[in-house]
C-alpha cells in the first residue's frame, strides 16, 4: 500500500525522489521520507510523519548525491511517527531500506536479532530487514548474498529497495510474494525504481516489473536480475504506451473528478477495436481461448474486491444473459478462505484495476495451484502481477493511470470488459445469434455517448450536495442489475465523504433497514423504467410514507418520479444491461460533490490507499 521510489544516475537524486513521492502519495500518505547517498559516501536521511508537504517543508537544503530512495507510508505496524517513517536503517547505519508489504514473522526475526545483540529502535516490521542484511553481511558475505538470505527468511509478501554504503553506485530491489509490486524504469544513463507507474512515466516508458522471488541490482547503466535460485533472468524491458500527462490532474481540482470526466474516452478505448457490428463479433487479443475452449466451459466465477467486486456482481448478470452460462461472483478474500470447489470447466475471471490487490492475487494463486482452472484477469496495468498469474490472459482496461483512491473510470471500464467477454463467450457458444449479438454490441457501443450526457448534468449534483452535505447516514436502494450500483454508490460515499452509507437490494428494505428512515437519512433510489420499475416505485413510496427524503435516479422524462423526489437525476434511454454504466456516473457524482461540500480530502481519503497490498 506504500509508495516506493528509487533513483541512480547523474542528476541530483533529492528532487527526483520528492517528485516521485508526490506522484505516489495516493498509495499511502501518513508519513514519508528519503535517503540520499553522496559522492563521499555520506548518507542523508529525511523523514516525517504527516503529508509529503511536511517532509518537503522540513528539508532546508536538498541533499547532495545522485543515488537514493524514498517512501510514502501507509502504517501497518507502529504509530504514525517520524521514527516509524521509512527509510529504515541498520544499527550500523550501513544499510538503508524502504519497504512495501508486511513481514509477518517480524517478532520472531526481532528476537533472532536480539540474540545477536541487535536492538531494534522502531515499532515497525520493516526495521528487521536492514538489520538482518547488515547482520548477514557481518557474518561474511557480500551484500547480494546477505540480501538473498534476508529475503529467504521473510514471511509474507514484501517488496523492498535497499542502498548500502558498501556499494555506493547500486540500488538493490527485491520482491517476495504478491504484496507490493515494484517496477524498474530504464532511462538513458540513469535508472528508476517505483512501486507504481505514475512515478516512472515522466522519466521513461521502458519498464520491467519485478516478479515474485526476483532480486535486481540496479546501477545508472542498467540492471541485472536473478530469480530465487540465484539464476540470472533476462531483463526484457516492456515498452508501455502511457501518456505521462494522463497521470496529472490538468485543469481539474481533483484526480477523482478528472477521472470521472474521462469516462466517455476510457470506455471508447476499452471497447475500441474489440467489438464489431459487421459481422457481429468480439475479439479479445489477450484471451488465449478459442471457440472450442469457450464452448467446453460449464461455469464462470468472477472475483474481486471493493469496486471490482461490484463490477463482478454485474458481470454475473452479463454471463448469464449474454453468454448463457451459469455464473457467480465472490469476494476474493472470502473465496480463498472458504476453500471453494471448482473444476477445470470453470472459467475464473478476476477483476483488479491495479493487478496488485493481494486478496485478489491470493484467490487467483489458489485457483492456479489447487484447481488449475482457466483464468483471465480484467486489469488496467500492463504486465501487473495478476497478468503473470494468468500467464498473460487479460482484458486490459486501457484507462491510463487511475490515481484517485476512489475507483471511477476503471469501474465502468471493467463493466465494459466483462460485457465484451460475455459477448465473446455467448457468440462462441451460440447463445447470441447474429441479430442478438448485433443488438448487444450496438448497446455497448452507445455507452460512451450516454455517459457523456450523464456528465453534462454534473452541476445539478453540486447543487444537491450543497443541500445535503450535513447528512450523517444515507441508504442506496435498487433492484436487479442496478443493485450493485447501489452498493458502489454507498462505497464511494463512505470512502470519500465519510458519510455512513449502505447499499441494499430494495426488496430487503422492509426486512430491517427501513427502521432507519427519517427525514435526516436521504435514500438514493435507482428506479429506471425497466422490468423492475413498478416494484422500485412501491419501495420509494414506502420510504416517503415514513418521512424519508428520496434522491431518484430515473429514466429521462419520468415526470412522476421526478415530481415526488427531492432530487431527480435523469438517465438517457439505454438497454437495461448497459444502464449500470450510466447510473454509476450518478453514484460517482453524488459522492464526489458531497465530499467536496464537506471539505474532505477527496483524492487521499483517510485510512485508505489506492493499491491494497496487505491482507
Ligand atoms: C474503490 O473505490 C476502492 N478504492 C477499492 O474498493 C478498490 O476497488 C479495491 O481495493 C480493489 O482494487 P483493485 O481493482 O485494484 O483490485
Amino acid at each position: 500500500m506504500c509508495g516506493i521510489i528509487g533513483y541512480v544516475g547523474s542528476q541530483a537524486a533529492g528532487p527526483i525522489l520528492l517528485e516521485g513521492l508526490h506522484r505516489l502519495e495516493y498509495r499511502g500518505y501518513d508519513s514519508s521520507g528519503i535517503a540520499v547517498l553522496n559522492h563521499a559516501g555520506v548518507l542523508a536521511i529525511h523523514k516525517r510523519a504527516g503529508k509529503l508537504a511536511d517532509l518537503t517543508a522540513s528539508i532546508e537544503e536538498s541533499p547532495d548525491g545522485c543515488i537514493g530512495l524514498g517512501h510514502t507510508r501507509w502504517a501497518t505496524h507502529g504509530a504514525v511517527t517520524d521514527r516509524n517513517a521509512h527509510p529504515h536503517t541498520s544499527s550500523a547505519s550501513d544499510v538503508v531500506v524502504v519497504h512495501n508489504g508486511i513481514v509477518e514473522n517480524f517478532r520472531e526475526l526481532r528476537s533472532r536479532l536480539q540474540r545477536s545483540g541487535i536492538e531494534t529502535v522502531t515499532q515497525t516490521d520493516t526495521e528487521v530487514i536492514p538489520q538482518l542484511i547488515s547482520l548477514y553481511q557481518q557474518e561474511g558475505g557480500d551484500f547480494l548474498t546477505a540480501l538473498r538470505r534476508t529475503m529467504a527468511v521473510l514471511h509474507g509478501g514484501n517488496a523492498i529497495v535497499a542502498l548500502t554504503q558498501a556499494r555506493p553506485d547500486h540500488l538493490y530491489v527485491a520482491r517476495n510474494g504478491h504484496a507490493g509490486g515494484v517496477v524498474l524504469g530504464f532511462g538513458e544513463g540513469e535508472m528508476f525504481v517505483a512501486s507504481d507507474l505514475p512515478a516512472l512515466l515522466p522519466h521513461t516508458t521502458r519498464i520491467r516489473h519485478l516478479a515474485d522471488g526476483e532480486i535486481a541490482a540496479v546501477t545508472a547503466e542498467g540492471a541485472r536480475i536473478w530469480d530465487r535460485s540465484g539464476a540470472t533472468v533476462p531483463l526484457e524491458p516492456l515498452q508501455v504506451d502511457l501518456d505521462p500527462v494522463a497521470a496529472m490532474k490538468g485543469q481539474y481540482r481533483h484526480f477523482m473528478l478528472k477521472e470521472i470526466m474521462e469516462q466517455p474516452r476510457t470506455l471508447s478505448d476499452t471497447i475500441r477495436g474489440r467489438a464489431r457490428i459487421d459481422p457481429p463479433s468480439v475479439e479479445l487479443a489477450d484471451l488465449p481461448m478459442d471457440d472450442e475452449a469457450l464452448r467446453a466451459l460449464r461455469r464462470v466465477l468472477i472475483v474481486g474486491m471493493g469496486s471490482s467486486l461490484h463490477a463482478a456482481m454485474i458481470g454475473r448478470t452479463y454471463m448469464e444473459r449474454l453468454a448463457g452460462i451459469p455464473a457467480d461472483f465472490d469476494n476474493a478474500s472470502e473465496f480463498r478462505s472458504r476453500e471453494p470447489l471448482l473444476g477445470p470447466e470453470t472459467l475464473v475471471v478476476s477483476i483488479s484495476q491495479s493487478g496488485e490487490t493481494v486478496d485478489t492475487l491470493a484467490a487467483m494463486q489458489h485457483v492456479a495451484e489447487i484447481w488449475k482452472a482457466p483464468q483471465v484477469t480484467v486489469c488496467n496495468v500492463e504486465g501487473a502481477q495478476s497478468t503473470r498469474i494468468t500467464d498473460g490472459a487479460a482484458i486490459y482496461l486501457r484507462c491510463g493511470p487511475e490515481v484517485g483512491v476512489a475507483s471511477t473510470k476503471c469501474f465502468t471500464a471493467s463493466l465494459a470488459a466483462l460485457y465484451l467477454l460475455a459477448c465473446r463467450i455467448g457468440i462462441a457458444r451460440g447463445h447470441l445469434d447474429g441479430p442478438t449479438a448485433e443488438h448487444a454490441i450496438e448497446c455497448l457501443l452507445a455507452t460512451p455517448s450516454i455517459v457523456d450526457r450523464m456528465l453534462e448534468q454534473r452541476e445539478a449534483y453540486e447543487a444537491l450536495a450543497a443541500r445535503f452535505a450535513e447528512a450523517e447516514h444515507m441508504l442506496y436502494i435498487a433492484r436487479g442489475i442496478q443493485y450493485p450500483i447501489a452498493m458502489e454508490g454507498a462505497l464511494k460515499c463512505k470512502e470519500i465523504s465519510y458519510i455512513h452509507a449502505e447499499g441494499y437490494p430494495a426488496g430487503e428494505l422492509k426486512h430491517g433497514p427501513i427502521a432507519l428512515i427519517d427525514r435526516r437519512v436521504p435514500v438514493v433510489a435507482i428506479a429506471l423504467r425497466d422490468a423492475l420499475y413498478e416494484k422500485l416505485v412501491s419501495n420509494i413510496q414506502q420510504v416517503q410514507a415514513r418521512g424519508g427524503t428520496v434522491f431518484a435516479i430515473g429514466s429521462e422524462g419520468d415526470e412522476q418520479l421526478a415530481a415526488g423526489a427531492a432530487f431527480f437525476a435523469p438517465v438517457p434511454e439505454s438497454d437495461p444491461l448497459v444502464a449500470p454504466l450510466a447510473t454509476a456516473i450518478s453514484a460517482q457524482l453524488i459522492a464526489y460533490y458531497l465530499a467536496l461540500a464537506r471539505g474532505a480530502d477527496i483524492d487521499q481519503p483517510r485510512h485508505l490507499a489506492k493499491t491494497v497490498t496487505v491482507e
